[in-house]
């Protein structure tokens, strides 16, 4: 079983950019979470996460147009006062439904492998609830706030065909990586 798992290559897949209409198709379900090639998917998809540094990533990102996402949220990226520390192991979700639970909503600034070196200010509900399938094809479901739901949120975009930029109101909030130590100046200020 391990010595299978070991030998099994994986693979570091291409992704799309901005621009690629896959990243605006609505994605379709997943009829069998167990099958060999979407197992090959997850292996691969997660790598190619690994591999690209990113919190996240969902198969249409990787020209594949199946409800599937994987990520992980650790704590180091979720520092910020309105977004509380929340944490999320390597995680895989199958034809997710998420739903906003409350009103409340946070800023927070995202960053998405499909658009490099940009990072953009986007509204995001503070408390989801999800329910999915996992790599096993079990019902899974749970809630997320913080950061963790940010990730989930973008993630889930991906699978109707939504980045990012497009959830944007301030345009103005759109900027280069390289430019964030501008932002972090002007933050301190604000508090
Ligand atoms: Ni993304």
């Amino acid at each position: 079983m391990g010595r299978n798992r070991h030998s099994a290559a994986m693979a570091i897949l291409k992704i799309a950019k901005m621009g690629h209409p896959i990243l605006l198709r609505p994605a379709d379900p997943v009829a069998d979470p167990q099958h060999p090639e979407i197992q090959r998917l997850i292996r691969d998809m997660v790598e190619t996460m690994h591999d690209a540094d990113g919190a996240g990533l969902a198969a249409p990102q990787v020209h594949v147009p199946l409800q599937m996402v994987v990520y992980h949220a650790p704590g180091a990226r979720a520092e910020s006062d309105d977004e509380p520390l929340e944490t999320a192991p390597l995680t895989v979700l199958i034809n997710p439904e998420i739903e906003p639970l409350g009103e409340e909503v946070s800023r927070g600034w995202e960053g998405c492998l499909s658009v490099p070196g940009l990072r953009g200010e986007v509204e995001r509900a503070n408390h989801i609830a999800y329910r999915a399938l996992n790599e096993k094809g079990e019902s899974v479901e749970g809630e997320a706030k913080g950061f963790h739901a940010r990730v989930i949120q973008h993630e889930c975009d991906h699978l109707v065909g939504v980045l990012y930029p497009q959830r944007m109101t301030d345009l103005s909030k759109l900027i280069f990586e390289s430019e964030i130590k501008h932002l972090i100046v002007s933050e301190g200020e604000d508090e």
